[in-house]
């Protein structure tokens, strides 16, 4: 459920109709929905109610202060996966304690950073960081908190570029060498081992997946103690899906995902993390963009429309589909017709939505691309010079441009010119 509805005809985001945001901001841009982000936030919590937890968002989905402001205040850890990501959660105010690190290359200044800035754990993926952290460590005079990401070689049954949990993939240490490695930490003085993490990959629409991973986690954990370590706390990563598509069988909720949790690895007595990300901003957040022009082509029609897939790369870069909606609802019973929904970029990749079936559009008419709140914003770009889009926050009868639009200048005064030139 979100918070997204039709009234009186015209779509709302909470009590504020999207039309008027748009006149005020200019298309096309980003809204997201309070409610809806601290609706699904909740719905993980209280998943895991009876467990101690903690639900770090994985704020590479939608790294906004204010969205992350938002979640903090509910109680939110943050998962972070770079520097800047680590410096942007500070800057909204997270507390280092509440802040986990994951990603595959930590880089030294990285680790320095996390280090001398408070941190509550690394997820570790490979023996040399395991290495470097504990040097940084070391210098700092600290203890690093430590748990080792494993891949359990399982197949997440998602698209392949968001599978992170077969043995072919890039991410953490193989599980069947996993006694070996925490032997291997627990020489080493900079480090705490406290835990293990997995995370299998994104937009999981089955629990199937996470069950098989689950309960590798829970027999490593058993062995690891028996081999004498303390783990404390098991990540569990994030990764459960959302429906895109409305006509589809919905994924797993966040009931049935914390239901299997507990029955999974709730005996081990473990502190619980989970860092999802597009669960909690994928349907809280719109791509609102204006029709340009309606153009008939030989076989087809085109919505060419003002947003593309520089604002909005999922479906170029993951076949990805995105419901789109006019903003007027059309009238019931009105004809439908079919469109191909391209953006201005020059590239025929830039494509939302082939024959996509809908009511007819008129050019200046308000489109919705919906389920766009997560890896939307954050994975856009300048592409053919074209400025990042604003960024909204609705919440009640208010909004807010959490994010402008740069001018022409701020982005072209970025570059240098040499003096030979
Ligand atoms: N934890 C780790 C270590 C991750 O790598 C990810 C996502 C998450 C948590 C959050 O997963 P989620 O709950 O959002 O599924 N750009 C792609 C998705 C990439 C996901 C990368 N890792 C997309 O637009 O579909």
């Amino acid at each position: 459920m979100d918070h997204f509805l039709y009234r009186d005809g015209h779509l709302y985001a909470e009590d504020v109709s999207v039309a008027e945001i748009a006149a005020t901001v200019g298309t096309p841009f980003y809204v997201y929905s309070t409610a809806t982000l601290e609706r699904h936030f909740r719905l993980f919590d209280e998943a895991l109610d009876g467990m101690d937890h903690l639900v770090c968002y994985a704020m590479k989905a939608a790294s906004n202060q204010a969205i992350l402001k938002t979640l903090a205040a509910l109680g939110a850890g943050m998962d972070v996966v770079s520097g800047g990501e680590y410096a942007r959660a500070k800057a909204a105010g997270v507390p280092g304690e509440r802040i986990v690190f994951s990603g595959v290359g930590k880089t030294r200044d990285e680790i320095h950073a996390a280090l001398s800035g408070g941190i509550r754990q690394f997820n570790v993926e490979s023996e040399p960081e395991m290495a470097v952290i504990n040097e940084v460590a070391l210098e700092l005079g600290v203890v690093a908190p430590i748990t080792v990401r494993v891949n359990p070689d399982v197949d997440a049954k998602t698209h392949a570029k968001i599978a992170t949990g077969k043995s072919e993939n890039k991410f953490g240490i193989p599980i069947a060498r996993a006694r070996e490695v925490y032997a291997h930490a627990a020489t080493l003085p900079g480090l705490k081992v406290i835990g293990i993490d997995v995370h299998i990959g994104s937009q999981l629409t089955q629990l199937e997946p996470f069950r098989l991973a689950y309960d590798k986690v829970a027999e490593l954990t058993e062995q690891l103690r028996a081999d004498g370590h303390e783990i404390s706390r098991l990540d569990l990563g994030g990764g459960l899906g959302i429906p895109y598509e409305r006509s589809n069988d919905a994924p797993p909720l966040p009931t049935e995902y914390g239901a299997l949790v507990k029955e999974t690895l709730g005996h081990l007595g473990c502190e619980i993390e989970i860092e999802p990300g597009r669960l909690i901003a994928g349907n809280a957040g719109l791509m609102i963009s204006k029709t340009i022009y309606v153009k008939s082509g030989e076989d087809r029609d085109f919505l060419i429309v003002d947003g593309a897939m520089n604002d909005l790369i999922r479906p170029a870069m993951y076949e990805a589909h995105h419901d789109i909606v006019p903003v007027v609802e059309p009238a019931p019973g009105v004809e439908k017709t079919s469109y191909d929904v391209v953006g201005p970029v020059c590239e025929t990749g830039d494509t939302f939505a082939k024959e996509r079936i809908m009511a007819p559009v008129n050019a200046g008419d308000l489109v919705a691309f919906r389920s766009a709140g997560a890896y939307g914003a954050v994975m856009a770009s300048e592409y053919n010079t074209r400025p990042l889009i604003p960024e909204v926050l609705v919440n009640g009868d208010q909004f807010a441009v959490i994010r402008r639009r740069p001018t022409f200048d701020e982005m072209i005064n970025r570059d240098t010119i040499p003096e030979w030139l």
